[in-house]
């Protein structure tokens, strides 16, 4: 499965924060917002990624991850010259595709929650179409809302609607096989001049092949679009870090539990960044793993 994080945008409710800069380039706490999709996508098993964003933040983007060799991932990146909507990613990403299956991800959505990893790649696993994710927000209009059946099945997905048929948002994360871009292809811009994943969403849903898997209580959502939102996220991060003594997207930790680089590229990576206490948690974590603990069942928490 391929990856891509939407990582573009304007981030204008962010604003005069984003005029210095990518949304997904700012602190959550302790590290760049866009660590925390890649996350995601990493505990799924993606390791081919696309990062699309601006092209005035791209040299900083690479900055970051070059070719994402030293995580053990291909990351690739491409530009969107202006918003046009988050399915222009399936046409942005559409030769890095290439006729897979992909997981879509938006670059300002934090997901943490035991068993999370092995909820993704268990979904993953079962891709018949697309698989979309539900999960209970007391305020749903501002989301994508989806509507479900006595049985938890889904009937229809609704853009922030006024009159929420549930308290399902569903977040801007999605698993879809081959058929997506061309379904992307076949979209009109919707009434706002954007390419709507709904209109993506709803085909699938047209074809009967759309699965909602609900994220439990245990996982936990955010976005980080706002100032009070991006604040909210930095408490979150920084307030279990703290309690539990782990890191939440910490890419390079997660790398080393996943196989994809071993622990003494790890303890290398922390070692680059010795200064900080985050860099020293890296080291930390590779001489804990070299003495053959935590076990692998501690990824399935992350
Ligand atoms: P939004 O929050 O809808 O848009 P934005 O980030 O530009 O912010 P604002 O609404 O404050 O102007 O985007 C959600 C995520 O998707 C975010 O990570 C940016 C990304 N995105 C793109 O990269 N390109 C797009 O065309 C759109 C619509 C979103």
């Amino acid at each position: 499965m391929k990856g891509i994080i939407l990582a573009g945008g304007n981030g204008t409710r962010l604003q005069p924060l984003t005029f210095a800069g990518s949304k997904q380039l700012a602190p959550v706490y302790d590290k760049p917002m866009i660590y925390y999709p890649l996350s995601v996508l990493m505990l799924t098993g993606v390791r081919d990624i696309l990062i699309i964003c601006r092209a005035e933040e791209l040299h900083v983007f690479r900055r970051l991850f070059g070719d994402g060799a030293h995580l053990g991932l291909r990351i690739d990146y491409a530009t969107q010259d202006k918003p046009r909507g988050i399915a222009d990613a399936l046409l942005v990403g559409a030769d890095h595709i290439c006729g897979e299956e992909c997981a879509l991800i938006l670059g300002d959505n934090l997901f943490h929650g035991a068993q999370l990893p092995v909820l993704l790649r268990r979904s993953a696993a079962k891709l018949r179409g697309c698989v979309l994710f539900g999960h209970e927000v007391a305020d749903p209009r501002q989301f994508g809302v989806a509507e479900v059946d006595e049985h938890g099945r889904l009937l229809s997905i609704q853009e922030k609607p006024e009159h929420p048929p549930s308290n399902l948002a569903v977040p801007g994360l999605y698993f879809f096989d081959a058929r997506a871009c061309d379904i992307a292809r076949s979209l009109a811009p919707s009434a706002r001049g954007e390419l709507e994943i709904t209109d993506v969403l709803r085909a699938y849903l047209d074809a009967g092949t759309a699965d909602l898997v609900w994220l439990g209580r245990g996982v936990t959502w955010l976005d980080t679009g706002t100032h009070e939102s991006l604040l909210d996220a930095a408490r979150f991060v920084r307030d279990l870090q703290h309690r539990q003594g782990t890191r939440l997207g910490c890419v390079e930790e997660i790398a080393m539990y996943m196989g994809y680089i071993g622990p003494d590229a790890c303890h290398a990576l922390g070692a680059e960044m010795s200064n900080s206490p985050y860099g020293r948690y890296v080291m930390d974590r590779a001489g804990t793993f070299r003495q053959g603990l935590p076990p692998l069942s501690f990824v399935e928490e992350m």
